[in-house]
This record gives C-alpha cells, sequence and structure tokens, in this order.
C-alpha cells in the first residue's frame, strides 16, 4: 500500500474536444496514456484536496479497468473520497445527478458515447465539474497544455478494489462508496415527472417500447419503466449492457436503432418507441408509424412543459444547438420567454441553466435536456414523453400535427459525410467560408440567402467568444442550410450538412421531409462543392 510516481513522457494528442478526449480503445491501451490525460485533469484543478469526485462510465470495453486506475490515481493525488457506480457504472445524466446530489468536487466519466465499443472500438474520458456539466473550455485547455508538458503521475499500488457490490472500503486513505447506479437518478426522475398517472396509463394499457441498445440505459430502463412504473416486462429491449454492445452502434437514430424503427413502422406499433445511446444521454422518440425529429420533440416539450409536475411553473427560457432547426424559437416566442443559440455541445448550455435563464435546451442530434442535471438526458426525455402521453391521451402523431398546425413545420435532415479526408473537408468550409460575404442577395432557384455567416457565439454569462462554429446560410421565408465539421469523430472527418424549410401551409405538412427537402440538397452542393471537396456521391448517414 504505498503511492507511487512513475515517470512518464507526453502523449501530443490529447486534447479533449466537446465530448472530452475520445480515441480508439487501442491508443488508451498504450502505456501511461490513460494516467497522462487523468494526471493532467487533476493538475488542472485547485483545491480537490479531500474533496469528493464521482466516477463511473458506460461498461464499454476497458470501462471497469480504467475505473480501477482512476481510483488508484484519485488516492494517490489527495482526494478524500471517491463515489464510484456498482461494477463501474453510471450513465452520463447519472453521473451528473450525483455530483449535484452529494455537492462533489466533480467527477469523471469514461464514455464515446454513441461511438461503436469493443476491442476495435471507441473509448472515451470527460471530466465534469461542481455544477454536474462538461468542463469549460478553459479546463480543458489546461488539460491540455498540462499532457503536453507532463513528467509524471501518482498513483497508488493498492490491487485490492471491488466494485461488484454497495458497500465502502477505503483506498490508501481514500473512501470508496459504491453506490447503486440507479437509485439517485430514479429518485430525481420521481420528483419531477406525475409516476402516478404513467403508471395508470400503464395498467390502462398504453404501450411502450425501450430499446437500450445494449448500452448502459438498460439498467436504468428496467428499474424505471418496468419496475417501478409497470410497464410490461420486455418493454425494454436489449437491455443488457455488453463491453461491445452486441458488436452495435449505439447511438439512437433511424439508422442503428433497426429494430426499434422495423416496429415502430409495422402493423403491431406500440403507441410510443425510444431508444437512447452508449452513455445514456441521447433519446429518439417515436410514435406508431411516426418519427418525431429531435428538433421537434424539443418544440413540443417546450409547448407542453407545464402538463409536468416538474416544470409546472413555466420555464424561465430555452436554448437550442445552431444547427437544431428553429421550431422552439416559435413557441419560445408564443410564450414570452427567452430562447437561446448556441453552438453545438452541451457544455454551453451549463452557463445559461447555472444563470437560472433557460429550464430546457436541445439539440438535433437527439439529445434534449433540463436543469434537472448538467448534461442531455435520454431516460428523462423519454418520460417527460410519457408524462405528456398520460394527461393528453392522445396518440403522438395527432399531438405533433396539431403543433405543426399551430406554429408551422419546420421540414429538416441532417446528411452527415463521414470517414471522409480531412484535407477535402477543411478546403470545402475554407472556400465557402471565402464566399461568405458575397452570398446575401444572390438566389439560388426560387430561393433568395438571405444571410450567411460562420456562427460565433457570445456567451450571455461569462462574455467568452466562441467563434468558427459553423456556417449558417439563411433564405428569405426562414429556410436554412447549415455546414460543419463534426468534433467528435475519432476517422478523417466528417462533414454535417444541416438542412431546414419552414412550411405553414397544412396542406404540405405530410409531405415527405427528404422530399420536401430535395430543392436545399441541390443547392448545398452547389454552394459547397460537397461532391467534388469529399468525393462521395450520397451521404453515408441521413436522419
Ligand atoms: C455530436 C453532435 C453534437 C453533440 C455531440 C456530443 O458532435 O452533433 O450535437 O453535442 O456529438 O454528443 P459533432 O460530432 O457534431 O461535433
Ligand atoms: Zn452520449
Amino acid at each position: 500500500m504505498t503511492q507511487q510516481t512513475i515517470q512518464t513522457q507526453a502523449f501530443p494528442d490529447q486534447l479533449p474536444g466537446t465530448s472530452g478526449l475520445r480515441k480508439k480503445i487501442r491508443v488508451f491501451q498504450q502505456p501511461h496514456y490513460l494516467e497522462n490525460f487523468v494526471q493532467s485533469i487533476f493538475d488542472s484543478l485547485y483545491g480537490f484536496e479531500r474533496e469528493t469526485l464521482v466516477l463511473g462510465g458506460d461498461g464499454r470495453y476497458g470501462n471497469l479497468e480504467a475505473i480501477a486506475v482512476i481510483l488508484r490515481m484519485a488516492a494517490a493525488n489527495g482526494f478524500g473520497r471517491v463515489l464510484v457506480g456498482r461494477d463501474g457504472l453510471l450513465s452520463t445524466p447519472a453521473a451528473s445527478c450525483v455530483i449535484r446530489k452529494y455537492q462533489a468536487f466533480g467527477g469523471i466519466i469514461l464514455s464515446a458515447s454513441h461511438n461503436p465499443g469493443g476491442p476495435d472500438g471507441d473509448f472515451g474520458i470527460k471530466y465534469n465539474t461542481g455544477n454536474g456539466g462538461p468542463a469549460p473550455e478553459k479546463i480543458t485547455d489546461a488539460i491540455f497544455e498540462h499532457s503536453r508538458q507532463i513528467r509524471e503521475y501518482h498513483i497508488s499500488d493498492e490491487a485490492d478494489i471491488a466494485l461488484h457490490q454497495v458497500h465502502e472500503f477505503t483506498l490508501d486513505g481514500m473512501l470508496v462508496s459504491v453506490i447503486d447506479p440507479v437509485d439517485d437518478y430514479a429518485e430525481l426522475m420521481a420528483s419531477l415527472f406525475d409516476f402516478d398517472a404513467i403508471a395508470a396509463m400503464f395498467r390502462g394499457g398504453f404501450r411502450l417500447r425501450f430499446d437500450a441498445m445494449h448500452a448502459i440505459t438498460g439498467p436504468y430502463a428496467t428499474e424505471i419503466l418496468e419496475r417501478r412504473l409497470g410497464a410490461s416486462a420486455g418493454t425494454v429491449i436489449n437491455g443488457i449492457p455488453l463491453t461491445d454492445f452486441g458488436g452495435g452502434h449505439p447511438d439512437p437514430n433511424l439508422v442503428y436503432a433497426k429494430q426499434l424503427v422495423e416496429e415502430m413502422f409495422s402493423d403491431t406499433a406500440p403507441d410510443f418507441g425510444a431508444a437512447s445511446d452508449g452513455d445514456g444521454d441521447r433519446n429518439m422518440v417515436l410514435g406508431a408509424n411516426f418519427f418525431v425529429t429531435p428538433s421537434d420533440s424539443l418544440a413540443l416539450l417546450t409547448a407542453n412543459a407545464t402538463l409536468v409536475p416538474g416544470y409546472a411553473a413555466g420555464l424561465t427560457g430555452v436554448a437550442r444547438s445552431m444547427p437544431t432547426s428553429m421550431a422552439t424559437d416559435r413557441v419560445a416566442e408564443a410564450l414570452g420567454i427567452d430562447c437561446f443559440e448556441t453552438p453545438t455541445g452541451w457544455k454551453f448550455f451549463g452557463n445559461l441553466m447555472d444563470a437560472g435563464k433557460v429550464t430546457l435546451c436541445g439539440e438535433e442530434s437527439f439529445g434534449t435536456g433540463s436543469s434537472h442535471v448538467r448534461e442531455k438526458d435520454g431516460l428523462w426525455a423519454v418520460l417527460f414523453w410519457l408524462n405528456i402521453f398520460a394527461v393528453r391521451q392522445q396518440p403522438m402523431a395527432d399531438m405533433v400535427r396539431e403543433h405543426w398546425a399551430c406554429y408551422g413545420r419546420n421540414f429538416y435532415s441532417r446528411h452527415d459525410y463521414e470517414g471522409v479526408g480531412k484535407a477535402g473537408a477543411e478546403a470545402l468550409m475554407t472556400e465557402l467560408r471565402a464566399r461568405l460575404a458575397t452570398l446575401p442577395g444572390e438566389s439560388f432557384g426560387n430561393l433568395c440567402v438571405a444571410y450567411a455567416d460562420d456562427f460565433s457565439y457570445t456567451d450571455p454569462v461569462d462574455g467568452s467568444v466562441s467563434t468558427g462554429q459553423g456556417i449558417r446560410i439563411g433564405f428569405e421565408g426562414g429556410d436554412r442550410i447549415v455546414f460543419r465539421l463534426s468534433g467528435t469523430g475519432t476517422e478523417g472527418a466528417t462533414l454535417r450538412v444541416y438542412l431546414e424549410r419552414f412550411e405553414v401551409d397544412v396542406q404540405h405538412h405530410e409531405q415527405d421531409a427528404q422530399a420536401a427537402l430535395a430543392d436545399l440538397v441541390v443547392i448545398a452542393d452547389e454552394l459547397a462543392g460537397i461532391r467534388c471537396h469529399t468525393g462521395r456521391d450520397v451521404p453515408t448517414v441521413i436522419t
């Protein structure tokens, strides 16, 4: 039982992105790689001696081994206590919940979110601060700086680390509390939603299918939906977390949540279908034979929020990431509350929430959340919808159509070109940027450009400025095309093209989204030369 200081050499590639450091697991398996990054996190923090750290991960390949290393390093670096999920498990929103509930100094979450796992898959690590949200840029920049200069790290050589049951032990003087990963989170959900009304709806025959995609939400969904709310056994499918997610891609979208989507578009479709991702922060929701875009979902949650006990007093404001459709903006306008447009990535919402400026927020990438935690929250969104169903007693499709009739419909789709060459993708953005000044007033087909810019955001709380956040091209009438490069990919570059068409006329609301957006697809290629820069005729994923 001694604490050791190990000599090491810096790795030059430890730059955390919008969601922490994400690499192939093979990269993380290099000697000292994980340790260097963890030490760089600790070296970037001040005043954590004898404080509490929260620790858990999405259970992917390498999770438990990494948890053991981090526990030994936390002890050697002077933390007083670590709250760690049983078997090293904590969903991202549950980790955020636990950090807040126990007023921890911060937390480390091991996850590569929706990226595949297993020995050839991805791994990731991120640090969350005491408010429960992702570390702000000044901390992630400091981590990177430390990682470039690191010479040594501190680690305990204690080998006896038992995480398979809820109990407490000391590790080189540090208290380790192994907690049930679900309990605190389930209690928070019960405080926000009308569990009795939802349970009564299930007793009345309401049918839900929840696809956990062999990832972390399995235990959470089984406990909350089936055990506490009485949904029938088998409501949760793929509910056992597997280290490789069953070989699948744990991303809840129309392409990857195939089993769920097939059922929801069949004759025997349940009333409501939902899925979550690798670490439990994303959600996809569907009605019987009806897909709800994440942008529309946020707009409907906003419009219906006061039906839910936790939000009955109304919302202080809402926020959406820039590429998310503008459907929520009009609801906010009608409610007389602010709607903030932030750069992609969850961390920008945290400041707004800490300052009490927004209650709900969301991203087009299947992320929705509220100020109950400081991460997006997949199961929370599902419970929010269940509560709306319980009050309104209407099919999903009817609720969404009524919403469009009232506010207009934003046809929306994201086209991803994954794993394209970095140089080509960057040239595409550079060339487009160079043309921005001359685009306003120019016409494409029957659409005239109203504005074109490279999105920059000034945080209304701390005044920090984030530039280069994606190219927005807005047309007269409310249509929009957005171009940006992904910050989370691990291979080559990923170009994301976001297409949006605003339609007030109810007569046209039943059109297929891709058909409604066909003109914009052509214009996007005309504007950016997608084919010639990426060498691709079609996107890899359309959502
Ligand atoms: C993607 C999503 C973004 C989300 C992030 C983390 O980032 O687009 O909305 O916040 O994953 O889940 P991107 O790869 O586009 O940078
Ligand atoms: Zn995720």
